[in-house]
């Protein structure tokens, strides 16, 4: 039987899920693999909507944002396993690969764990994949939230006064920590530490008495994040402004690093499928290697700001 793989891109699009693809499509060029695209996510693989993928087809995408596979969110795949084992068995596919986050990397377990042979890639710009030190499109988002921050900062220098960037994240403070610590915020404020707004307040008016202004990097799982913004323009007594570029950050071209990680993960996501090992393909230690799904099943912790 002819070896056939069918990629799928689910839940949030990253950038360099399509470089990722492409790379997948370039290793298995030349061998003896059918390479099959479901149009979607899991909702291509369950209604049989494929497309047939080739190295030459799949490079024009490869340096663009978004997928050109399409992407859905479907929390309860995980109930629809057999569907899916029906829908992989009528079109004689034998190996599967999902890009995706968190919850489509659950998928991606839960149809291994009913005898499937199935890869995940980490691709969330959340970077929030237990045992993952990196993923699809964090880079690339965090090099676009920086270049927002840098601007905020020239205009908040140049008035002055306080300017704050909401970034996305779900309830992960990983990319709004990426981007303050990398780019200098007075203060980042993230779902998983609880910090007073007078404790804000004081650091904010450090940072005014130093710099005259002050910048906030906050993720958008802060509870009651436009609240405590008002609070501190009223404490503080200077004008705050405050940007969502929200899904802005999530588009655009992936960056080299992503770029250059997408082929790293594909090389041994190709190895782990040719020697038909199910499991998920993370960047631990410096390197792409596979983990057992398992390895996900916890919740990733932030580390403290260094
Ligand atoms: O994919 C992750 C993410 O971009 C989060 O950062 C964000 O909270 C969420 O997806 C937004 O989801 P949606 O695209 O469904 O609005």
């Amino acid at each position: 039987m002819t070896p056939t793989l069918l990629i799928l891109t689910s839940g949030g699009d990253s950038p360099g899920m399509n470089a990722a693809v492409w790379a997948v499509c370039q290793r298995l060029e030349g061998t003896a693999w059918r390479v099959l695209g479901a149009r979607a996510g899991f909702a291509g693989l369950l209604s049989a909507d494929f497309m047939s993928l080739s190295a030459a087809s799949a490079v024009r995408h490869a340096r663009h944002g978004g997928t050109f596979l399409g992407t859905s969110r479907d929390p309860a795949f995980a109930a629809k396993i057999p569907e899916a084992l029906r829908a992989l068995k009528a079109a004689d596919v034998t190996h599967v690969l999902v890009l995706g986050g968190n919850g489509s990397l659950r998928g991606a377990a839960a149809l291994a764990a009913a005898g499937a042979t199935v890869v995940g890639l980490p691709a969330t710009i959340d970077n929030d994949v237990a045992g993952s030190d990196d993923s699809l499109g964090f880079d690339s988002a965090t090099g676009f939230g920086l270049q927002v921050l840098d601007n905020l900062r020239d205009t908040a220098e140049s008035l002055p006064r306080l300017c704050a960037l909401e970034t996305l994240g779900g309830d992960t403070g990983f990319l709004a920590q990426r981007i303050g610590r990398s780019g200098g915020a007075s203060v980042i404020l993230v779902p998983e530490r609880k910090t007073s707004i007078a404790r804000l307040e004081t650091t904010l008016r450090a940072a005014i008495a130093l710099h005259g202004y002050g910048l906030i990097v906050a993720s958008e799982g802060v509870p009651q994040l436009e609240l405590k913004l008002a609070q501190l323009e009223q404490r503080l007594g200077s004008r705050l402004r405050f940007a969502r570029p929200s899904h802005a950050m999530r588009g655009g071209p992936p960056s080299a690093h992503d770029r250059n990680l997408a082929v790293d993960f594909a090389q041994v996501a190709v190895n782990a499928l040719k020697t038909t090992s199910s499991g998920a393909v993370v960047w631990r230690g410096g390197k792409a290697k596979l983990l057992d799904f398992a390895a996900l099943a916890f919740k990733k912790q932030l580390e403290p700001i260094r």
